[in-house]
């Protein structure tokens, strides 16, 4: 049974009466499921430096050990399962008739839960790109034993991620965008909310008069400008939420 959460009536209402919603993820969203985050205590950016492995100079320095690292969270990644934070995202564009998931996640957890309203800001490690061409492959299955493996063109394969200095798909971010200017209410959930452009969202959406909500475990750089702060677990505050949408008949 979900734990019951309380939320004020402001957001009940809202809860209630809107018909366009957009939740913004990130790591946090994926941390019960086992997958490391960037910025806490034992987050990645703790133990590892970006600038070695995720971005474009990295890869072109050491291409192995930029393959070797992004290979090894791949198979950390693939043996783990969703969580009920994503169950409940999953759950939630149902009830809305206007939903869009903006993921920073490239976990690939959200689509095993069932979301399919969704925009992958930062790509997904499920697939490769080519350096040299760019040409995007849909799945990690690779012809070639080399490392990294080699495209067709020659070039070296790279996960299709967004790394430290590369552009957002132009594609991705207008709707992430567009979806957050209409949103009547906005959520953002599991997030640092320091990385941009991902992190103007939640602005872009209170200046554009959505009603803004951030669930995370602490306090952020956006928690001054929400509207409403649920402090605690994206997977017990998230159920809480379409528990109460059920109750209420929210169709
Ligand atoms: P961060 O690691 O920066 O932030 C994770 C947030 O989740 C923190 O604010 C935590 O307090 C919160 N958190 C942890 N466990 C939680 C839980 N169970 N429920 C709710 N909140 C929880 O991760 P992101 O904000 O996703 O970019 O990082 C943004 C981007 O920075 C990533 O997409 C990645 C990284 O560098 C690229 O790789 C391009």
């Amino acid at each position: 049974m979900p734990k019951r959460i309380n939320l004020s009536p402001a957001l009940e209402e809202k809860l209630l009466s809107a018909q366009k919603v957009v939740v913004l993820s990130g790591a946090g969203v994926s941390a019960e499921s086992g997958i490391s985050t960037f910025r806490d205590k034992d987050g990645l950016w703790e133990k590892f430096k970006p600038e070695d492995l995720a971005t474009p100079s990295a890869f072109e320095r050491n291409p192995q050990l930029v393959w070797e690292w992004y290979a090894y969270r791949r198979k950390k990644i693939q043996s783990v399962k969703p969580n009920p934070a994503h169950q409940a995202i999953a759950q939630m564009e149902k009830f809305f008739p206007e939903f869009l998931l903006v993921t920073q996640n490239i976990d690939n957890l959200h689509q095993k839960a069932g979301s399919k309203k969704l925009v992958e800001l930062h790509g997904n490690i499920n697939r490769n790109k080519c350096f040299a061409c760019e040409k995007v492959i849909s799945d990690t299955k690779v012809g070639s034993r080399a490392v990294p493996p080699l495209c067709s063109c020659g070039g070296y394969l790279r996960p299709d991620v967004v790394w430290f200095g590369e552009l957002l798909h132009e594609s991705a971010l207008e709707l992430a965008q567009r979806a957050a200017l209409e949103a009547e209410l906005f959520f953002s959930v599991g997030t640092s909310a320091i990385v941009y452009p991902a992190a103007s969202l939640p602005f872009l959406a209170k200046e554009a008069g959505a009603f803004v909500v951030e669930i995370n475990t602490e306090e952020t750089e956006i928690s001054p400008a929400v509207d409403e702060l649920l402090l605690g677990k994206a997977e017990e505050i998230l159920p809480g939420l379409v528990e109460f949408l059920k109750q209420n008949g929210k169709k």
